[in-house]
């Protein structure tokens, strides 16, 4: 079957959520508020009754924080019906699925559903990591079966990825796509494959995290602070305690498994550790971090502001390269009221202290070791605010001298400098390049287009910025030469270039 033109807005049409869990409840309850009749049906006797009863609680909380209208509350819930049977539901419109993660089960429940709906009753899944085109396999109208992922807690999460199977009519994805926008959602177009879109984009957010974890190269605290400065709410380390290192894991390990094993989705021993101990986060009382009472929580890292450090009379300084970097340090010196010259040609960006015969340079994904004796590299500065935490290193070979200067240099600039290991893209430039190279490949494979990308990840994971934003800013070149100076020191195909990047380095006339 084919939907065509014929089927109508599904604005206020009957509809039907199936499971009554966090997820039904939610949709249920925006559906309800948007004006629908909605039927609630849970396998477990009674359970669809208690989550309306549970809901009518939650709702009531809101009124009596000024939240929601009493009258608002009591229309929401008369147009709510727990259904003791599916067959109930013929006159649906409209199915949202949100039962127990399994293949089998959610088919089997489809072809059910088959027997009891009208044949145009649109049936939309909210699987978080199943193939769209796996459940619509076996049905007698694959193409009115669609993805319709909400993010939790589903009233106050803005996302919804529209996802399409092989079969899915994009006539049904269009509906559930409007349908979405009258519920106030934000809907963006996925095609069904493993991860869909922010499951997908986010899986580097935690795994450079976690690499830079194995090799040593930070505390959980430092990277944390060094990624909060970027402006996401949480460090990555804080977040997968929260979210619970066995739920992430299993993330991370069904999308590795699902994409072949290629490695750049390559879980962490870090993580496996963790949850083979029973660390599993908040919910156990220990991760990353200790959850237990009286512990003291990490917060934000200390920043001093010191006074630039007071040169040798022929020390001469030299800003070097251009861009926001340049002229953000061009800026702090100036402020400072301090003399220095500037060489715009210079192919790296950062600070000469020339007399010393030293560099502070931004990253550009090579270690400071490869660069140089007197050198030190420090991390991709995104927020322009002062004070923000920056992680930093010096070369193997620096002096013990340089290596304390370097500090209070970066200190004096504005930043709150925290000293990692000598890795190649330190935190920030390496989290942000695989980020964005991976909504690279997203996009280059069909998956969502670079605006979806960018929707999908602030609204669904709060990101301050989408990859895409990151990159204009950024520039194509330099997340190209951050990727390449990982590949290069690590091998392997973790850290190999979207194809996309290349590309669109290519259409800017840069080799
Ligand atoms: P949940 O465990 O809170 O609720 C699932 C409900 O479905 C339970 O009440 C269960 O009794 C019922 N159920 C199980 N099998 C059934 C069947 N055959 N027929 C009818 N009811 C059945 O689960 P939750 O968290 O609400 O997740 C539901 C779905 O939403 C899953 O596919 C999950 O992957 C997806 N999802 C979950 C998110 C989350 O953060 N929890 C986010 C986005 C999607």
């Amino acid at each position: 079957m084919t939907m065509n033109s014929t089927v109508n807005k599904l604005d206020e049409a009957p509809l039907l959520v199936v499971g009554a869990g966090v997820m039904g409840v939610g949709i249920a309850q925006v559906a309800a508020q948007a004006g629908h009749a909605v039927m609630l049906y849970d396998a477990r006797e009674g359970a669809a009754a208690e989550a309306k009863t549970k809901l009518a609680k939650s709702l009531d909380a809101l009124v009596a924080k000024g939240k929601l209208t009493a009258q608002g509350v009591s229309q929401t819930l008369s147009r709510i019906e727990a259904i003791a049977s599916l067959a109930a539901a013929a006159p649906a419109r409209l199915v949202i699925e949100a039962i127990v993660e399994k293949l089998d089960v959610k088919r089997g429940l489809f072809q059910q559903l088959e027997a009891i709906v009208a044949a145009d009753c649109v049936l939309a899944t909210n699987t978080s990591s199943i193939s769209v085109t796996a459940i619509a396999n076996g049905l007698q109208h694959p193409a009115r079966l669609v993805g319709m992922h909400f993010f939790n807690p589903v009233p106050q999460m803005r996302l919804v990825e529209v996802v399409s199977g092989l079969q899915t009519d994009p006539a049904v994805a269009a509906l559930i796509f409007d349908l979405a926008g009258v519920w106030g959602k934000v809907a963006v177009h996925a095609r069904s494959t493993p991860g869909f879109i922010v499951n997908r984009i986010a899986r580097p957010f935690y795994a450079e995290t976690l690499a830079l974890l194995q090799e040593q190269a930070a505390t959980p605290a430092v990277l944390d602070a060094c990624l909060r400065a970027v402006g996401f709410r949480m460090g990555p380390c804080a977040l997968m305690d929260l979210i619970g290192h066995d739920t992430n894991f299993a993330v991370t390990s069904s999308v590795y498994e699902a994409n072949f094993y290629d490695k750049r989705f390559a879980p962490s021993l870090v993580q496996r550790e963790l949850v083979d101990g029973g660390l599993l986060g908040r919910k156990s009382g220990r991760g990353f971090y200790d959850y237990t009472a009286g512990a003291v929580q990490p917060g934000n890292t200390d920043f001093a502001p010191v006074p630039l450090p007071v040169a040798p009379v022929a020390q001469s300084l030299c800003v070097q390269g251009v861009g926001p970097v340049a002229e953000r340090l061009v800026a702090a010196l100036a402020q400072a009221g301090r003399a220095f010259a500037r060489d715009e040609s210079s192919d790296w960006v950062g600070l000469a202290i020339v007399a010393d015969g030293a560099e502070l340079r931004l990253t550009d994904g090579r270690p400071a070791s490869q660069l140089g004796a007197e050198v030190a590299v420090f991390d991709l500065p995104v927020s322009s605010e002062t004070g923000i935490a920056l992680a930093w290193a010096p070369s193997s070979r620096a002096s013990a001298g340089w290596c304390a200067a370097a500090a209070t240099w970066l200190q004096a600039l504005g930043f709150s400098p925290q000293r990692i290991a000598d890795v190649p893209g330190l935190v920030v430039a390496r989290t942000l390049a695989m980020l964005i190279n991976e909504a690279a490949d997203a996009v280059l494979h069909g998956v969502c287009t670079p605006e979806g990308a960018d929707a999908a990840m602030k609204l669904g994971v709060n990101y301050p910025a989408g990859p895409f934003e990151w990159l204009a800013q950024w520039e194509t070149r330099n997340v190209i030469g951050c990727l390449d100076a990982l590949d290069a020191h690590y091998r392997g195909e973790r850290y190999r270039v979207s194809p996309w990047l290349r590309q669109r380095a290519w259409q800017e006339g840069v080799q």
